[in-house]
């Protein structure tokens, strides 16, 4: 699966871009505060019109402090994959019933350098992992190789029947990097340079879809 991200996007025409990426599994949204990271985009109003604009699945990572205040929020908009980050959360496990109860998928994020082992039981509430490759906060970032381990990790678990997970990573996406992440284990790739930035949004989906399967 590949689901461009909208940060790489042009914000001033928002549903022309949302209609050059028609055909990708899902629409990855970054809604951050200036807080959690150190960068702002946009919050649950644009959301709720982006949602208005596209059919395509949104997936919204939420980098934001204080997600068991507002996750839900975007769950009961109608996004159909809700992520936050542990880092962020008080209780993991009562965000990821509520974001069920409201209709949407739970994700749960783990930056680069959190490992992600101490959350195995509360991953057992969770639909998505999401393993950032990249430190949280902008687009065009380098690829954070070792975070292929905690994939292969996951995987594994995945595998043998003790999660049930969707393993998706963000961060450094592209045609070079898309082959690694695919042979560790990944299902879901957030792209937003490799996709906005090409000249082709719909080949290069296509492309990095081939490349995953390589
Ligand atoms: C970074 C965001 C990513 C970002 C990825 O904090 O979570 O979703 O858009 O951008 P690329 O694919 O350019 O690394
Ligand atoms: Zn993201």
């Amino acid at each position: 699966m590949i689901a461009p991200s909208i940060l790489s996007a042009d914000f001033a025409r928002l549903a022309d871009e949302l209609a050059a990426i028609e055909g990708s599994d899902w629409v990855h949204v970054d809604v951050m505060d200036n807080h959690f990271v150190p960068n702002l985009t946009l919050g649950l109003p644009v959301v709720q019109s982006l949602l208005k604009a596209t059919d395509i699945p949104v997936d919204c990572h939420l980098m934001i402090s204080d997600p068991d205040r507002w996750a839900v929020g975007y769950a009961e908009a109608g996004a159909y994959n809700v992520t936050v980050h542990v880092e962020a959360a008080t209780d993991p496990i009562a965000i990821a019933r509520d974001l069920r109860a409201a209709g949407a998928r739970a994700g749960l994020s783990i930056k680069p350098d959190t490992p992600v082992e101490p959350y195995l039981e509360v991953l057992r509430e969770y639909d998505t992992l999401l393993v950032m490759s990249v430190e949280p906060g902008f687009g065009g970032q380098s690829f954070i190789e070792h975070v292929l381990d905690k994939v292969r990790t996951i995987r594994g678990l995945v595998d043998t029947g003790h999660l049930n997970l969707l393993v998706e990573i963000d961060g450094g996406i592209n045609a070079t990097t898309i082959e690694r992440a695919a042979e560790a284990g990944v299902d879901c790739f957030v792209a937003g340079s490799a996709v906005y930035g090409a000249a082709d949004p719909t080949k290069a989906i296509t492309a990095l879809r081939a490349q995953a399967r390589a």
